[in-house]
């Protein structure tokens, strides 16, 4: 049989994914909580978290990871895990740290950031939220 349009002649195109392949901006994005309470209740900021996030900031840029198709660093308002902050959030993991010093922060940029290897002596317990 003869076509009678053009496009009738043209390949079948392929039919969608089901799951279309992404493509991340970043490869990571880590959000640190700097939420303050003013009325008592925990918070990270009260933690040194805007510290925490600022170490984090210059440790990415120091080496190197900065950037598109590597490593933002966010600020971030409550993530409602305030029971286990100061907290930040890695993804495309979805790794919840608690940090305490700068230390913990340059073994996150080390370990995780960089390498993507979890670090799972800062883990966030699981049961912890809000
Ligand atoms: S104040 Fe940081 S998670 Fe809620």
């Amino acid at each position: 049989m003869t076509p009678s349009h053009p496009q009738d002649a043209a390949p079948a195109s392929p039919a969608p994914a089901a799951h279309p392949a992404k493509s991340s901006y970043y490869e990571r994005h880590i959000f640190f909580c700097l939420n303050q309470r003013s009325n008592g209740e925990a918070c990270c900021a009260d933690h040194h978290a805007q510290e925490a996030f600022e170490r984090c900031k210059s440790q990415v840029k120091a080496a190197g990871l900065a950037g598109p198709g590597q490593v933002r660093v966010n600020k971030a308002g409550c993530l409602d895990r305030c029971a286990g902050g100061p907290v930040a959030v890695v993804y495309p993991e979805a790794v919840w740290y608690t940090y305490i010093d700068a230390h913990d922060i340059d073994e996150i940029v080390e370990s995780h950031l960089k390498n993507g290897q979890v670090v799972e002596r800062l883990l966030t317990p699981a049961h912890l939220g809000r």
